[in-house]
């Protein structure tokens, strides 16, 4: 078979040793994206598709790691449907109209293909580029990408989120189908244009009790998901090892775990279902030594599931060094003998 290890692990498959890649790989821990990106903005990068496309495969140079994902942004196709937002340096998307209410949901219109030719451009020149090498395509899931709607940006309690929630469900369930409509095209478009894979990242589903994410997030994650089943999809959150199950059930391949929880046991959790992690990407600041055992380890623990794709529990740091993710590499690659 001609299908890439991402693929195949992702599939539930044995692979000879797992795939690895890494959650923001492509950013500031690197010396040449500090470079290409001086004096553009974040978001007018992630517009232009010769900024893309060089930006995504400049870990795949450096690393030689198994999949590229594309440099892009959560925020994007929300931008791109005519939301004023923008990313600060250091802070993260800010929001110029927060949503606060039934009144602001209008705001809130579908993202056609065309807004986004961009990505289109940029996953053609990119699959032309990669050879062999698979692409990720990603979006933001409807509860994270809302509570950056709804808070105005960051947020460490998402406060205002869980009020609208519990408060005034009817709105709350009108803007999350609004958002996930929003999700599926941008992922259906990258799959569209040739990305093998795709990734929905719910980094601020951790906020929530497993009864909340049931009840208010689920169904919305499920829709969204249920209509990109052409390719295996990813389904990642943090602080969510309370409730990966539902997380899995709402239709992953592969069910994303950080650093918390040890594949062996997120495996008993989600019988069956690939897994991907979770080195914390803390440690990669200890030892050396101490990164070679931790990396051992996560790849021993990976067996439990069916597949597994090696990565990190979140994304890189800022102030990673770049060698210490190349020696991650490595001796990823240099594991073998699972094939089965
Ligand atoms: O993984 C990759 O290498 C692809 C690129 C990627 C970016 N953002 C580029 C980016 C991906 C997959 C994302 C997803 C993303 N964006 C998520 C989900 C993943 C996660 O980390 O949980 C979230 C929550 C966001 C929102 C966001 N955008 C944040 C919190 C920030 C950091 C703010 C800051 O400056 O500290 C961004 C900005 C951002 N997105 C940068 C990059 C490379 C940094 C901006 C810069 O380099 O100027």
């Amino acid at each position: 078979m001609n299908e890439s290890l991402l693929v195949r692990a992702s599939r539930g498959q044995r692979t000879e040793r797992p795939p690895v890649w890494f959650m923001r790989q492509a950013g500031r821990s690197l010396p040449e994206y500090r470079k290409v990106r001086e004096g553009v903005p974040m978001l007018e990068s992630c517009q232009r598709p010769d900024m893309v496309v060089e930006i995504t495969m400049q870990p795949v140079r450096r690393y030689g790691v198994d999949a590229a994902i594309l440099f892009s942004d959560i925020v994007v196709p929300l931008k791109a449907a005519g939301i004023d937002v923008e990313i600060q340096p250091g802070v993260g998307p800010v929001v110029a109209s927060p949503v606060r209410g039934a009144a602001d949901l209008e705001r809130l219109r579908p993202l056609e293909p065309g807004d986004v030719g961009f990505i289109t451009e940029a996953i053609h020149g990119l699959v032309a580029e990669l050879g062999s090498t698979p692409l990720i395509g990603f979006a933001g899931a409807p509860f994270t990408l809302a509570s950056y709607l709804v808070e105005g940006g960051p947020s460490r309690h998402h406060e205002r989120t869980k009020a609208l929630m519990h408060s005034e469900p009817a709105v709350w369930h009108e803007l999350l189908s609004r958002v996930a409509a929003i999700t599926a095209s941008f992922l259906q478009v990258q799959i569209d244009a040739g990305a093998s894979v795709i990734q929905l990242f719910d980094s601020w589903a951790g906020a929530l009790s497993e009864s909340e994410y049931r009840r208010y997030v689920m169904p919305h994650s499920a829709s969204v998901l249920a209509g990109i089943a052409s390719v295996p999809r990813i389904h990642f959150g943090v602080g969510t090892s309370e409730f990966l199950p539902l997380m899995a059930e709402a239709g992953a391949d592969v069910v994303g775990v950080d650093w918390r929880l040890p594949l062996d046991e997120a495996a008993r959790r989600v019988p069956g279902k690939a897994l991907q992690g979770n080195l914390d990407p803390a440690i990669l600041f200890a030892d050396r030594a101490v990164v070679d055992v931790e990396v051992d380890r996560i790849v021993a623990e990976g067996r439990a599931a069916p597949g597994h794709i090696f990565n990190l529990g979140h994304g890189v740091l800022p102030s990673t060094d770049p060698d210490v993710l190349a020696r991650v590499v490595e001796r990823v690659h240099a594991a073998g003998g699972t094939e089965g």
